[in-house]
């Protein structure tokens, strides 16, 4: 149901980000009823059994919500640097050009021992999730699932998720591109 929902609704770029690359826009699967209701039911089932949800900055936060909501849990979201008021923890890494950072709070919320879910939108290099991986793991939560839209071919994505989450996390999608 819902790799029929990206199907019908999902929008193809051609020639984004660079020439030749066929972009699939995920924007208008979750701005369709029907595409929210089936993308968000099948994320919920591959993190059933988490006890709190993260969702990534920025669109893994309209995923993660609904989610969590679904599953009758809490969430979290994965901010970039410089949004969250302290104190945080952060981690810096590395992009194809530059760096970036993502932060979660380092105060009033307990992650000690919770399994915890992480939720995004799309999985490439793996970059930003390793990043939300090891963040987690400093504040001695267990990363349980990691549940994302969609995983794009031809990148070493799901390697570098799984060695950051030492071979016990499940990296699900729910269509590659
Ligand atoms: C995109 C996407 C993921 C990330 C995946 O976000 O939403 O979060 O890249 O790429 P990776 O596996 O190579 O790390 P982006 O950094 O474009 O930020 P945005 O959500 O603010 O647009």
């Amino acid at each position: 149901r819902a790799r029929q929902a990206i199907e019908t609704h999902a929008r193809l770029v051609p020639d984004f980000p660079e020439p030749g690359v066929a972009f699939k826009d995920l924007t208008p699967v979750l701005a369709a009823a029907d595409g929210l209701e089936a993308i968000t039911a099948a994320l919920a089932d591959a993190c059933a059994g988490a006890d709190l949800i993260a969702g990534i900055d920025a669109r893994g936060f309209l995923l993660g919500g609904a989610i969590a909501h679904r599953l009758g849990i809490g969430v979290v979201a994965v901010r970039k640097g410089g949004k969250l008021p302290p104190p945080v923890i952060g981690v810096d890494y590395a992009l194809e050009y530059g760096s970036a950072r993502l932060e979660i709070p380092a105060s009033g919320i307990d992650f000690h021992g919770r399994r915890v879910a992480v939720v995004d939108d799309v999985l490439a290099t793996g970059g930003t999730l390793a990043a939300t991986l090891d963040l987690l793991e400093q504040v001695g939560a267990e990363v349980t699932d990691v549940a994302v839209v969609m995983e794009l071919e031809g990148f070493p994505g799901r390697e570098v998720v799984g060695a950051a989450g030492r071979g016990r996390v499940r990296v699900h999608n729910l269509c590659t591109g």
